[in-house]
């Protein structure tokens, strides 16, 4: 995740969320290139252009290298199944699209859903149980290393459910401040301080004006 000084993934309008260097860009292509799959929110899907693919030759061979899938899996998480069809990603086909869902989808939703993924996997009534879903994918389709990629929403889920092993974080010296602009871990949180989730710093680098963090979870 690319976050302001703040602490902002976004602006408060959501118009601004793509901010980081194009080296924390180069970070972000790096690191899908060392995972199975890739997951992101509907809302982070359908508002931006992206294929949340691997990024160019250069990163499919490294994929190839490290014996994995020239191209990655992608996964979006739309829990209501409001995801929308239109959404840039749907445009490229070089890799499966999964889509998580619960029951609350409409028969319509999924319908719509279904003519443009590969496949929508309902995970749960009203909520989607992540360590079932994340369980499936790897059975199902050999995801052993998932890199989710935000927003704010689903990772807070995935902080409460106790599935991160690894935060990649880049602060941007930027501030934008705003109450309503989404952070790295937004969604419902942790209510106490014995419930906040603790984690390790395993290493900083600074290049440039910005500082590329990675923390690991303790225990
Ligand atoms: N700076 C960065 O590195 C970065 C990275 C990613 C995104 N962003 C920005 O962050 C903003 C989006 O973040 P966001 O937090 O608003 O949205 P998000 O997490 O991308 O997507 C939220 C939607 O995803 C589904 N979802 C997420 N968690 C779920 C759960 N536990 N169960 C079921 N469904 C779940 C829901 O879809 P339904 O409504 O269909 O149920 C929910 O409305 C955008 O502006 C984006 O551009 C920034």
């Amino acid at each position: 995740m690319a976050m302001t000084a703040d602490g902002k993934i976004a602006t408060a309008n959501r118009t601004i969320a793509s901010f980081g260097s194009p080296r924390d860009h180069a970070h972000l292509l790096e690191l899908r290139a060392t995972a199975d799959a890739v997951m992101s929110g509907a809302r982070t899907v359908d508002s931006a252009k992206i294929n949340l693919g691997p990024g160019g030759a250069k990163f499919q061979k490294q994929r190839l290298k490290r014996g994995l899938a020239e191209f990655n899996l992608r996964i979006i998480v739309s829990g209501s199944g409001s995801l929308d069809p239109q959404a840039e990603v749907f445009r490229h086909a070089f890799s499966p699209i999964i889509i998580l869902t619960t029951r609350r989808a409409t028969a319509n939703q999924l319908a719509r859903l279904r003519r443009v993924a590969t496949e929508v996997k309902i995970c749960g009534a009203k909520e989607i149980n992540f360590a079932a879903a994340l369980r499936w994918l790897r059975r199902k389709w050999n995801v052993q290393r998932l890199l989710c990629e935000g927003g704010g929403d689903l990772n807070d889920a995935l902080f409460r459910a106790g599935l991160v092993d690894e935060l990649h974080l880049t602060v941007c010296p930027k501030i934008f401040g705003g109450r309503t602009a989404p952070t790295i871990a937004a969604g419902i949180g942790f209510k106490t301080l014995a419930q906040a989730k603790p984690l390790q710093l395993r290493s900083a680098h600074r290049v440039g004006a910005e500082m590329f963090l990675v923390y690991g979870k303790i225990g």
